[in-house]
């Protein structure tokens, strides 16, 4: 394959794409950054690197797409199970018996939800498990416009549907040619919204956060400066769940960290607040 990225431009579009999304490229990655960026040129039309970097400095649109052209969408409906037991076993009930009565309606965040299936998968769970009168809203974004679109729709292939427990498909889904179609009652508890996690979301009182398999893509500072910007926006007594092959480990931030006979997390929790 012959290479359209000499050491510098390797250099320049790494540097964009981290200053814009906090991913960041190792030179280990490289060659799927050339070959995200030859895709690029082809779609656009343009025959050098040095012309598509004119073009997204004054394309905002053609920027956002680059940045999505780099994402890892990879997801499944109740990935790494054991967090899911964990939501539903922990967390709902300490949410309950904290709330109930007081505050009785929970907002839940999933950050870099990709294709919807995370954030699909918690509003099945609290469907079942939130007793009344406690209602529940989920916040699911991403900088990914292509995997936004099938998100909202709410519409899976047979093959992506794995990870539903039967119960929940057959009462939650609507089977459609060769597909899965989400109900209604699900899909209209989640609302999704584009976001870049390298800025503020403008979002507050969360009690719930979902992260995961997404600052893995980013460095140290951007991961710092994303799990900071969760703290602010979460309510006293929340929780934040990140991948299991992330960790909060060496950062200086005042979660704590929950160990539970199902899955780790973290906790927001400030006894000056009580
Ligand atoms: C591997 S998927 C994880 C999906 C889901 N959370 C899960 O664990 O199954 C990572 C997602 O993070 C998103 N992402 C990466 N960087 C982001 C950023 N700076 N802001 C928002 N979303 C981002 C990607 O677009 C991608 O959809």
């Amino acid at each position: 394959m012959t290479s359209i990225l000499s050491d510098e431009n390797f250099e320049l579009f790494r540097n964009i794409i981290y200053n814009q999304s906090g991913i960041h490229f190792s030179s280990s990655n490289r060659s799927i950054l050339e070959s995200r960026l030859k895709e690029r040129l082809k779609a656009v039309n343009l025959d050098s690197v040095t012309a598509y970097h004119s073009l997204i400095l004054k394309n905002q649109e053609e920027m956002k797409v680059l940045l999505d052209s780099v994402t890892t969408n990879l997801t499944r409906f109740f990935r790494n199970t054991a967090h899911f037991a964990a939501f539903e076993n922990f967390v709902i009930p300490e949410m309950v018996n904290f709330h109930m009565n007081r505050k009785n309606h929970l907002k839940l965040w999933s950050a870099g939800c990709s294709t919807g299936e995370e954030p699909y998968s918690l509003a099945m769970i609290l469907k079942e498990k939130l007793p009344s009168p406690m209602s529940f809203e989920i916040i699911a974004s991403d900088l990914s416009l292509k995997s936004l679109m099938p998100a909202q729709a709410g519409f899976y292939l047979e093959s992506r549907i794995g990870g539903v427990p039967k119960k929940h498909l057959a009462q939650y889904f609507d089977k459609k040619h060769d597909g899965y179609q989400i109900k209604e009652e699900i899909k209209k508890t989640v609302k999704f919204d584009y976001h870049n996690l390298k800025f503020d979301s403008g979002l507050r009182n969360v009690d719930i956060v979902f992260c995961r398999n997404v600052i893995i893509y980013f460095d140290s500072e951007a991961q710092k400066a994303a799990i900071n910007r969760f703290w602010q926006v979460m309510n006293n007594h929340s929780f934040l769940f990140i991948g299991h092959s992330e960790s909060l480990f060496g950062m200086n931030t005042l979660f704590e960290f929950v160990k539970t006979e199902w899955a780790t997390f973290y906790r927001k929790f400030l006894n000056s607040e009580e």
